[in-house]
């Protein structure tokens, strides 16, 4: 079989090599762009009259026809046209002869597959927006019933004080909020065109760069030929905006494997997202969330993967570049799955009430609440937040919450307790009382609730 480049050589390529060097195991997911991207340039070829307009309309039947042939599975790529470029045009010679061959003028494959890369992540970036955004309201359904629902609020994993459910999942909701903005600001530069740069220095052909950009639905042109073909900044962007996406994944996953344990029994998950042991019978495993907050590590794998081929590299187009396609699939296809299986989890699982409120009668975080009341009665922070130390270990050897202790018991702390101290330290009172802005009170978090909606 011969090479689409082969003019130049006398001999056969080393078999493993071309094994080894071949993308096509993989860039064949750029066959869609790739057909696209070469129907945009062959119309261009055709209006600019580098080719004629004949010319033009047989190419792109061709082009359209080894698309149908894909689709149908009725091609077969081949490891000897090296990449998903060269198999399609060897496709569009075998479909419409020897005119094919002009589908290639004024291109070269590192314009070429760089748009293919920026239309793939492209349109990806947009339907991940829309997963978020999925994701998010899932959220918001929780949140909106879960306003009055109190459970411990907690630092260092330690009971800290209480909070209202509606808050704290509230808070996945911001994160996601900014992962989407990341991504929406990173679709500024991955809508740059860089067809029409030819290999690095542009071409002698009058091509309109515009008109291509424009038809491929591209905001803008890249100005200068060599950053063109030699930018992967726009991979990078992404992969940063979903390395910092899948951390926030991994923490909410975290907290959903916490909450489900035993221990604490604050959410079930839903059994359509669980799965058994295979030796212990009682087991309902939270594997979804496990794997969310694994699946982490390749994304930030992939990333430094690729920041790490990209910093020794010389300008221009260096086929070293060709490893940035698997990790950016990967990326994709993980940031894709695991806000699939989130936001149906979020919808589907059960927020256990009861147990949450059982936890807040059960500790002292309420201790801040008493501590501020001694310093509405007067008595500075400092020393009331020792006061306070003492009250909590009094309880602590007594075997007594806060609310369990008599007005003598207080009294004895210091005389500046009254029977108010009683309504102050209910948990529903201690979170109705942090009105602050922001704050994890009922009448904030319903404030929160319709700045978040109005986002959507
Ligand atoms: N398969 C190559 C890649 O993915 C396409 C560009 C090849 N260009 C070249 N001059 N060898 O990067």
């Amino acid at each position: 079989m011969s090479k689409l480049w082969g003019g130049r050589f006398t001999k056969e390529t080393n078999k493993l090599v071309e094994e080894q060097t071949a993308s096509i195991s993989f860039d064949q997911k750029l066959a869609n762009e790739d057909i696209q991207g070469s129907i945009a340039h062959v119309n261009m070829l055709a209006t600019t009259g580098i080719i004629t307009e004949d010319e033009g309309a047989t190419i792109t039947k061709g082009l359209k026809a080894v698309q149908n042939k894909l689709a149908n599975g009725e091609l077969t790529f081949s490891v000897e046209h090296e990449d998903i470029h060269m198999n399609i045009e060897k496709f569009l010679i075998d479909e419409i002869g020897p005119v094919g061959g002009k589908l290639h003028t004024g291109r070269s494959r590192n314009d070429q597959v760089a748009t293919d890369m920026h239309l793939y992540l492209k349109n990806h970036t947009e339907d991940i927006i829309e997963l978020v955004k999925g994701t998010q309201k899932a959220i918001l359904n929780q949140a909106s019933e879960h306003i009055d629902t109190i459970l411990p609020g907690y630092t260092h994993l330690q009971r800290a004080q209480p909070i209202s459910f509606s808050h704290h999942i509230l808070t996945y909701f911001w994160m996601l909020q900014r992962d989407k903005e990341r991504l929406q600001d990173s679709l500024k530069r991955v809508s740059g065109s860089p067809l029409g740069a030819g290999a690095l220095a542009g071409t002698t052909f009058p091509l309109d760069r515009k008109q291509v950009a424009d038809e491929l639905g591209f905001d803008y042109v890249y100005p200068n030929s060599i950053d063109a073909v030699s930018d992967r900044d726009f991979i990078l962007e992404f992969m940063s905006a979903a390395s910092i996406m899948m951390m926030h994944i991994s923490r909410l996953a975290e907290e959903m494997v916490i909450w489900s344990s035993q221990e604490f029994q604050f959410i079930e998950l839903d059994d359509s997202f669980c799965t058994g042991s295979s030796i212990m019978p009682q087991k309902k495993n939270p594997d979804v969330p496990e794997l969310l907050r694994a699946k982490t590590g390749r994304v930030y794998g992939n990333l430094m993967g690729l920041l790490t081929v990209l910093k020794g590299l010389p300008l221009a187009y260096n086929k070293d570049m060709q490893e940035d396609k698997e990790g950016m699939f990967d990326t994709v296809e993980t940031l894709e799955g695991s806000l699939m299986m989130l936001a149906p989890m979020i919808d589907t699982m059960m927020v256990k009430v009861d147990n949450m409120k059982q936890a807040v009668s059960e500790d002292y975080s309420n201790a801040t609440d008493i501590a501020d009341y001694l310093v509405t009665k007067g008595m500075p922070f400092r020393q009331s937040h020792e006061v306070i130390g003492k009250i909590v270990l009094y309880g602590i050897d007594n075997n007594k919450y806060l609310l369990d202790l008599t007005m003598e018991e207080y009294k004895s702390f210091s005389e500046l307790f009254e029977d108010d101290i009683y309504r102050v330290l209910a948990p529903e009172e201690v979170v109705a009382n942090r009105r602050s802005y922001g704050g994890t009170s009922q009448s904030q978090v319903k404030e929160q609730l319709k700045l978040a909606k109005g986002l959507m």
